[in-house]
């Protein structure tokens, strides 16, 4: 028998542009035209604009403010310090990772740039020149940058208003300036690996505190109306809903009379999921005025003040056989949080998912313990283009199987090919408590060597390090490689919550009686492409074309409640609710056709974009005629109407894998590089938009490029931060971003309804560490073992400085 579709049927599934076409993206027609409509379009009547004081200092005591001059410009209405939100009880708000934030400075300042004063103003100029005229009058207090010594004894106490508390969110604390320690995995069966371990590595591999700086800056406008209770916030929210939820718990204002609206979203990167001062200071402003208020961040603001990331310090040791099988990984974090804990995680995972750090390697045994600190810099410690803390210990992990195959002896891709989860142990157990879905391994990396012709290359680098030790070249040449396993979809409810709200999202398919229909889901797009790959999966499970269904995300009166898109989980979770909902669609459309049809439903069978009768293919409805009926010819007894919501809890995260491999040429007397290649196989399961993924990885890698290659939050010893602008801190244009070779194996997810996995995040996490693999790959044969990120071209020089390899 031939079942293969017939021709009209594959003809009628290309019109639907369904999951697996690579539909043009359709936001683009207004991002393109500059139609967009951000936070900063938003232009309503009487609307002021609010602007921050900040601090000068990173740790000192106010001993006064006086805001008289700043009060006195003309078009300042007012000017609000900690003392007028005392009156509101808005001093502080909480954070999501548990702690208390100061909203504006409660008599001391934590960091440089702190929010001091909020100027409200006719407009921003106003506001701005305003707040240069806000005094305060500071006692200096000693500094502690660094997060190796917030624990020493004698260490300043930075937050005194919990100094004497002996527990934090996350259990005992045992220093003042101490946040948590988190520990998983077996301890007592791990340390004993490492006692009977034939060969150890043991290295402090730290990934630098970094931002995510997306081309929008964090901003919103507040407008509250007097006479109907009524708060609008338009803001650059990943997760509005949730942003609801904070004000009103924190506010006490009525959750139906708060209106959150996130419009176009010019990139988040997990920069946009917290709440910050500036939001809580418009909405104040706003109700103490009566007009709307607008707060927009600069650029040096953003980069200072609002969630950084990263600032892990990753001490990693593998225990392994002399003929490379790993036996044991013991990991300890330092995790520098900053002032505040205002880390974005799931509630009950202090350090994120940091206990996938066994990553795609089957080790027995493994033990991770991480501690978090406070130090006088901003708070934070977001997932930027990462599912929670995923890239630093996917960083840890591929530096650390390069270095133990270094000191073995083995190249790196056979000492990680020989380590590997096999395809059949799926669903894996790890030792530190995960269940990785699905996953081959062998397949992705085999199709990456394939593809590289990386045997040759290994030879072609031979050659050229015999050609530098005769002294006929000055350039060395790097091959990375990295083979990471993410674990994105937060999440099951059984374990991610956000304060206690379990971590499900939502979808809600109307059909209209055309054929047309709206789709609506808990999640918000920020350049993900949501509108075009959402319609997609619509369009496959009940054959409308992706065309006729118009997405909608981003407003909290019309979306159902969902937890956000960040850490790649609107695919895992929101895209499963989608399949979910159009699958409920699909369940009464049956029913409706079989009773136009004159038959039983299980007489029924479905065809791209109809039922029909089984056996009788001439005999159908289409979709869109059943669409018409549920309007007017519906079954005795049932409600008229095609629509459905689905919330969705899943049953486990998903596991994206894949292998990147880097070829670099560096200069040894100058530090520059090229990179020559980077080869970035992806998988992530069912492929919704192949064209949409290549470009989430294009920027993924341009991303981590630059985290690998030159970002960096610097601060000196007095805390004042260095490179909180474009002039210092490295974010890449098109003339230095590398080529990207993209490249995909399929292994669906079993648990979720059309087994794709996330993607997003994916490329940041496996692109860091093959950059920092190649670069450090090019100076091993001189000895070195590590050299540490980020790898600008002066840090590249002295390490070959270090190395004695200039003349
Ligand atoms: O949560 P976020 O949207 O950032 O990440 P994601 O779920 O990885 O999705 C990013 C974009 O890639 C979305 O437009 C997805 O629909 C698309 N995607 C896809 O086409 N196929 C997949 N298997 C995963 C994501």
């Amino acid at each position: 028998m031939n079942d293969a579709p017939s021709p009209t049927s594959l003809e009628r599934a290309e019109k639907l542009q369904g999951m697996g076409c690579k539909r043009k993206r359709v936001e683009d027609v207004r991002f393109t035209q500059g139609r967009g409509n951000y936070v900063d379009d938003i232009k309503l009547p009487g609307m002021l604009h609010g602007d921050f004081h900040r601090s000068s200092h990173a740790h000192a005591r106010i001993v006064k403010i006086d805001t008289s001059k700043a009060k006195a410009v003309p078009g300042v209405v007012a000017v609000l310090t900690a003392e007028d939100l005392k009156g509101v009880n808005l001093a502080w708000m909480p954070t999501l990772a548990g702690d208390v934030q100061m909203v504006l400075a409660d008599g001391k300042v934590l960091f440089q740039n702190q929010e001091i004063a909020f100027v409200v103003a006719a407009d921003r100029y106003i506001a701005a020149d305003a707040a240069d005229l806000v005094e305060v009058q500071y006692e200096a207090l000693p500094v502690v940058v660094n997060p190796f010594k917030a624990m020493d004894e004698g260490a300043p106490i930075l937050r005194e208003d919990i100094k004497d508390k002996k527990d934090g969110a996350h259990g005992p604390r045992n220093h003042p300036n101490h946040i948590f320690n988190w520990q998983v995995g077996d301890k007592e069966l791990t340390d004993a690996a490492f006692v009977k371990a034939e060969v150890k590595t043991k290295d402090l591999l730290s990934y630098q505190r970094v931002h995510p700086c997306p081309l929008e800056t964090c901003q919103c406008v507040v407008s509250f109306n007097k006479i109907t209770g009524d708060l609008t916030i338009y803001g650059t929210f990943q997760a509005p809903h949730v942003i609801r939820t904070v004000v009103a718990l924190i506010a006490s204002l009525p959750e139906q009379k708060i209106h959150v609206i996130s419009p176009d979203i010019g990139g988040g990167f997990g920069n946009k999921v917290g709440a910050y001062p500036g939001y809580i200071c418009a909405a104040v402003a706003s109700i103490v005025t009566g007009v709307p208020v607008k707060w927009v961040e600069d650029r040096i603001e953003n980069l200072s003040t609002t969630s950084f990331a990263r600032d892990y310090h990753m001490t990693t040791e593998i225990a392994a056989t002399r003929d490379g099988r790993v036996t044991g990984l013991r990991v300890h974090i330092l995790a520098d949080h900053g002032a505040f804990d205002a880390c974005a995680d799931p509630s009950k995972w202090p350090a994120g998912f940091a206990n996938i750090i066994t990553g795609s390697y089957d080790f027995p045994v493994a033990h991770l313990s991480v501690d978090g600190v406070y130090t006088n810099k901003a708070p934070g410690g977001v997932a930027y283009r990462c599912s929670f803390r995923v890239t630093e210990v996917a960083y840890a992990i591929e530096r650390a199987m390069d270095i133990m195959a270094q000191k073995l002896g083995l190249d790196p891709v056979d000492f990680r090919v020989k380590n590997f989860i096999k395809r059949e142990q799926f669903p894996y157990n790890s030792a530190l408590g995960w269940e990785y879905d699905s996953g081959d391994y062998h397949t992705a990396m085999q199709k990456a060597l394939d593809a590289t012709d990386y045997r040759k290359l290994r030879e072609e680098q031979k050659a050229k390090q015999e050609a530098f030790k005769r002294g006929e070249t000055r350039e060395l040449m790097g091959i990375g490689v990295a083979f990471f396993t993410e674990i994105v979809g937060a999440g099951p409810s059984k374990n991610c919550d956000i304060l206690g709200i379990a971590m499900f999202d939502s979808c809600e398919i109307r059909i209209h009686p055309t054929g047309k229909g709206i789709a609506r889901m808990g999640t918000k797009s920020q350049g993900q492409g949501h509108e075009t790959t959402w319609a997609q999966i619509i369009a496959t499970e009940i054959g409308i074309p992706a065309d006729d269904i118009m997405v909608e995300e981003g407003n909290t009166d019309t979306a159902p409640y969902g937890l956000g898109t960040y850490g790649s989980r609107s695919t895992p979770v929101a895209g499963a609710a989608i399949a979910m909902a159009a699958r409920k669609v699909k369940a009464k459309a049956q029913m409706i056709a079989a009773y136009m049809l004159e038959v039983h439903e299980g007489d029924l069978e479905w065809d791209v974009d109809r039922f029909s009768v089984k056996g009788n293919p001439g005999a159908f409805r289409t979709m869109s005629q059943i669409a018409w009926a549920a309007y007017n010819k519906i079954p005795p007894g049932m409600e008229p109407g095609l629509e459905a919501v689905s919330y969705y809890d899943p049953p486990n995260m998903t596991y994206p894998f894949g292998a990147y491999i880097c070829v670099m040429d560096i200069d040894v007397d100058t530090g520059v590089h090229k990179v020559r290649r980077f080869y970035a196989l992806d998988d992530c399961g069912t492929r919704i938009n192949p064209m949409i993924i290549e470009g989430q990885v294009h920027g993924g890698c341009t991303e981590g490029y630059a985290i690998a290659m030159g970002q960096e939050i610097v601060y000196d010893e007095d805390g004042n931060v260095k490179g909180a602008s474009f002039m210092d801190y490295f974010l890449p244009t098109a003339v230095e971003t590398p080529h990207w070779e993209t490249d995909y194996t399929v292994t669906p997810s079993p648990h979720h309804p059309i087994g794709a996995k996330g993607v997003g995040e994916s490329p940041n996490v496996g692109s860091v560490p093959c950059f920092a693999n190649a670069v450090n790959d090019a100076f091993k044969f001189a000895g070195s073992k590590h050299i540490p990120m980020p790898h600008d071209a002066y840090r590249i020089w002295q390490a070959a400085e270090d190395l004695g390899l200039h003349a």
